[in-house]
């Protein structure tokens, strides 16, 4: 009888946690139009090599979610690593892994269009087609530093000339990921977006 009562008020506890959860989350979807669906993990190495990370890089997630690529990117490659994140649910799955793993990396619980990115040397986002993207890119030409990059799983930026895009699985073509980089160094001879 005792151990029924115990066992009542355990699976009682995680009802409510998972429902709170599950509530913080879609509060989160609901401000952001965006719901927290954490990028697949089978190209996650691949993105890492699309970037060629280097020590010390300023790496930024726009929507970090659970933090998990931010993570890893630290451990492997020694960058400094910046997650921005709006949902309180993902928030705390995102600090908890942080705390879990000893990670360095910061995660900052704010709409990341009030973020200063001047500092990034490289930006990951995987968001939303529409608006969001188009607000993004007057962003990144507005902010970021000459040279800095950026990685936009399966969405593209609007008004962004001379975008690379890779596929993720070649062979199927598919997980498309769009590239770019501010003032476009490397890609071609337009010089609109060059920042003196
Ligand atoms: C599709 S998930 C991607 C998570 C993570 N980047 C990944 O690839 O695994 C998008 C995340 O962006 C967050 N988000 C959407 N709009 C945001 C905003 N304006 N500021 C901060 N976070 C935002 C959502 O809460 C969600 O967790």
């Amino acid at each position: 009888m005792f151990l029924t009562i115990i066992f009542l008020f355990f699976l009682l506890l995680a009802i409510l946690a998972l429902s709170f959860f599950y509530f913080f989350l879609a509060l989160g979807m609901f401000r952001t139009g965006i719901p927290f669906i954490a990028r697949p993990i089978k190209y996650q190495q691949k993105i890492f090599e699309l970037m060629q990370l280097k020590k010390e890089e300023k790496l930024f997630d726009l929507g970090c979610g659970d933090a998990t690529f931010l993570i890893e990117a630290e451990k492997k490659y020694g960058v400094k690593s910046f997650g921005y994140e709006i949902s309180l649910a993902a928030l705390f799955v995102a600090r908890l892994n942080v705390w879990f793993k000893k990670s360095k990396t910061k995660i900052i619980n704010q709409d990341f269009f009030q973020a200063d990115l001047s500092q990034a040397d490289v930006i990951f986002c995987y968001l939303f087609p529409g608006k969001i993207m188009e607000k993004l890119s007057v962003k990144f030409k507005k902010e970021l530093k000459f040279g800095a990059r950026i990685y936009s799983l399966a969405f593209s930026l609007p008004n962004w000339p001379n975008e690379e895009i890779k596929y993720l699985d070649e062979k199927n073509n598919k997980g498309k990921i769009f590239i770019y980089y501010q003032g476009d160094t490397k890609h071609s001879n337009d010089t609109r977006m060059t920042r003196k």
